[in-house]
């Protein structure tokens, strides 16, 4: 027990690095939580106007979660799922941001690559299919986050289809304001500037 407390530790400090945040800084372009929908994550980075730092942002806040997956799987296969779960909350929660963090579906889509990959091909397909169909990234992300539990279950991933459950009930909790938004038709589609 004390290694799956060490596990979620160590992911939630991966996953707390708010990247979308210190690469926009660093980019000059100021804070990105006074822009577009105020989220620290790659849909509202592109906001900004910059393809290539959106592109950046989605990267590293998958590759953190699947960073800590496979750091912390070579202890064991528990230990992989404590540090996946650490690191989406680390993103959703970072105790540095006075824990107001991201909605978590890069390092959803980054912890999937690290414990089921045809997981995260599933989130691909679907993500893109709905993105390309309505240009709005997070019912994209919505569907997905159905679709991803679904299929793990489908393809015998019991364990890591129990985990995304919970991590999809949370990015649904976390994305109300766009269900919200959604409902009234007043969501931004990938490319406003919203
Ligand atoms: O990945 C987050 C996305 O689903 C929504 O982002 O900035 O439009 O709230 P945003």
């Amino acid at each position: 027990l004390p290694f799956l407390v060490a596990a979620l530790i160590f992911g939630y400090l991966l996953g707390s690095i708010p990247f979308g945040l210190i690469i926009t800084r660093a980019a000059g372009l100021g804070d990105v939580r006074k822009i577009g929908s105020g989220n620290i994550g790659a849909t509202n980075v592109l906001r900004t106007g910059n393809k290539k730092l959106a592109a950046l942002t989605l990267l590293l806040d998958a590759l953190k979660g699947t960073a800590a997956v496979l750091l912390a799987g070579m202890y064991g296969p528990d230990q992989a799922i404590a540090a996946g779960l650490g690191a989406f909350l680390g993103h959703l929660f970072p105790v540095w941001l006075g824990f107001r963090g991201g909605k978590g579906v890069a390092t959803y889509l980054g912890v999937l690559l690290g414990l089921a990959w045809p997981g995260a091909l599933i989130f691909a397909v679907v993500w893109l299919a709905v993105a390309f169909a309505t240009r709005y990234s997070s019912l994209s992300a919505l569907v997905a986050a159905i679709a991803v539990p679904a299929g793990l279950f489908w393809l015998g991933h019991v364990q890591a289809a129990q985990l995304f459950v919970l991590m999809s009930v949370i990015v649904f909790i976390k994305h109300r304001a766009n269900i919200s938004r959604l409902l009234a038709g007043t969501e931004t589609r990938i490319g406003g500037k919203g």
